[in-house]
């Protein structure tokens, strides 16, 4: 089964991906992370990343496209996955429908986290991240049980370089023109779930999870 997480930036798309993918068993696929990975790793495809990403600009569809391909054309991605930032522009959304269509499979739902945009800074900036396992933590909203570590991995935890104000406004401003129709789009499919993601983590979790539990016995 394939999920796809969609929200604004700091909705909490990487936060509830953590709980799907464990409630699913299903890996989890985020662009970010993999353009992050490729960044640290000097390879082509961070660099042709780098400039769009410091801008809060989306990096090309034809690079994005190809680089999701590949990563779910490998046997963990057989069943499906969550994916998380993907797609993010009614071009991805069709590339990776057809994509799908190809081996007679197709998108099982797309989850909207729904959240007011004035919390979605505060999110941002209070927001640090594992270098090991890309776990999200805040400093108010869910601080690791010790500061600067990761309570899972033990990793050290960092702020993102995209997670200043400006960089911030930018890319709010590139996910209400390029992405927001994206709800459209699978509303039309009748794929589309929304959650209340202005609550505590937890219960934005249950909600979902419910909700997945729910699909699971209609199969
Ligand atoms: P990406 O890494 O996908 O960033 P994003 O979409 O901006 O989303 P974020 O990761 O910032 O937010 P999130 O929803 O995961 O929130 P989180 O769970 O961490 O993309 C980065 C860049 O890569 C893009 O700008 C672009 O350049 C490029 N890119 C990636 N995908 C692309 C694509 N498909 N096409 C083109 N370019 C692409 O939570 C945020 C914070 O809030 C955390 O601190 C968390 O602890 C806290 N929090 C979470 N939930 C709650 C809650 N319910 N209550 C209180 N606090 C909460
Ligand atoms: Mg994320
Ligand atoms: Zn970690």
């Amino acid at each position: 089964m394939f999920f796809i997480l969609l929200g604004a930036p700091g909705a909490g798309k990487g936060t509830q991906a953590d709980i799907i993918v464990k409630e699913m068993s299903l890996p989890h696929v985020a662009s970010g992370d993999l353009f992050r990975h490729a960044l640290k790793n000097g390879t082509e495809l961070g660099k042709q990343a780098e400039s769009y990403m410091k801008g809060g600009k989306l990096v090309p569809d034809e690079i994005t496209i190809k680089m999701i391909l590949e990563r779910i054309a490998q046997p963990d991605c057989k069943n499906g996955c969550v994916f998380d930032g993907f797609p993010r522009t009614i071009e991805q959304a069709k590339a990776l429908d057809a994509a799908l269509e190809k081996q007679g499979k197709s998108i099982e739902e797309a989850i909207y986290i729904e959240v007011p945009s004035e919390v979605l800074l505060d999110r941002l900036t209070g927001r640090w991240v594992c270098r090991t396992c890309q776990s999200p933590y805040h400093q108010k909203n869910s601080p690791p049980r010790k500061e600067g570590v990761c309570d899972k991995c033990s990793g050290e935890l960092y702020q993102r370089a995209d997670d200043t104000e400006v960089t911030i406004k930018e890319r709010l401003k590139v996910y209400f023109a390029q992405t927001m129709p994206l709800l459209d789009y699978y509303e039309k499919k009748d794929r589309l779930f929304k959650v209340n993601g202005n609550q505590h983590i937890d219960s934005v979790g249950k909600d979902i999870v419910k909700f997945l539990k729910g699909l699971k016995q209609k199969k």
